[in-house]
């Protein structure tokens, strides 16, 4: 049985002030859920204060990137080592705005995936697909794609590692990325059994064990129905993170 997992993302949203003020509902309104995980991933500057609102809490908090690299020359890029000093346990990688906004490919995910596990950091790897690809049926080929370029990456060494460090993957159609579209839950389901069912190609425990979560437009109002789902093992949540009681809610239907 595996557990749900929440996973927030705040985006480049907040300030000090407005985020103590939802770290501190958060925690309250999470603090007697016991039966699934979950976390926010914050801004880097205020990973501090995550660290210092969250420690001792259920609510585990990480970053919504990372550089592949572990030091260097590279201006404005953190590095998978330093999320974890800051005690993240999580990292976001190949988020679609990334892809798009940034212009980070396969090939960058796959080596930040690999760097992040060995950092001891739980990626969270965004898979799917754009509306001109649903709309041309690609949606597996784009998906498998995105999942191919980083397991191919893995020896059989770091794949053990990804399972260490219990690696998420999250399936988060680019259409119902802060669009008010939300996959329906037979949608997802049908996305989410072909991610479980491409890493058992690989290994077969694996796959029964990792968490396939789904993001795009999550609510409080729709989270439950894609929660039931058998291959649907929480959410990642963008906009809705940002209200208090909209994500102690999505939270409590995880729970
Ligand atoms: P959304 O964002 O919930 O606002 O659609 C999800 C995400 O970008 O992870």
């Amino acid at each position: 049985m595996r557990r749900k997992l929440v996973v927030g993302n705040w985006k480049m949203h907040g300030d000090l002030k407005s985020n103590q003020t939802l770290l501190e509902s958060i925690t309250n309104g999470l603090q007697n859920l016991k039966n699934a995980d979950y976390v926010v991933c914050v801004p880097n500057p205020y990973l501090f204060q995550a660290r210092e609102l969250l420690t001792n809490t259920n609510v585990a908090w990480g970053g919504q990137n990372v550089n592949q690299h572990e030091q260097g020359a590279f201006t404005g890029a953190v590095a998978p080592h330093m999320l974890s000093d800051l005690g993240c346990q999580f990292v976001l990688l190949g988020h679609s705005e990334r892809r798009v906004l940034f212009h980070e490919t396969n090939l960058t995910a796959a080596a930040r995936f690999d760097a992040s596990i060995k950092a001891g950091l739980t990626p969270v790897l965004c898979v799917g697909e754009t509306l001109a690809e649903h709309e041309a049926g690609l949606t597996e080929v784009i998906v498998a794609s995105q999942m191919d370029a980083v397991m191919a990456t893995l020896s059989d060494e770091d794949f053990a590692a990804a399972m260490q460090v219990n690696m998420v993957f999250a399936y988060e159609p680019v259409w119902a990325v802060g669009t008010g579209k939300t996959a329906s839950p037979e949608q997802a389901q049908t996305v989410h059994e072909f991610i479980r069912n491409r890493i058992a190609r690989r290994n077969s425990d694996a796959a029964a064990h990792v968490r396939i979560i789904y993001g795009g437009s999550i609510k409080a109002n729709n989270a439950k129905q894609l929660f039931a789902m058998p291959d649907v093992d929480g959410g990642l949540v963008g906009g809705a993170s940002l209200d208090a009681d909209e994500f102690i809610e999505i939270c409590r239907l995880a729970n």
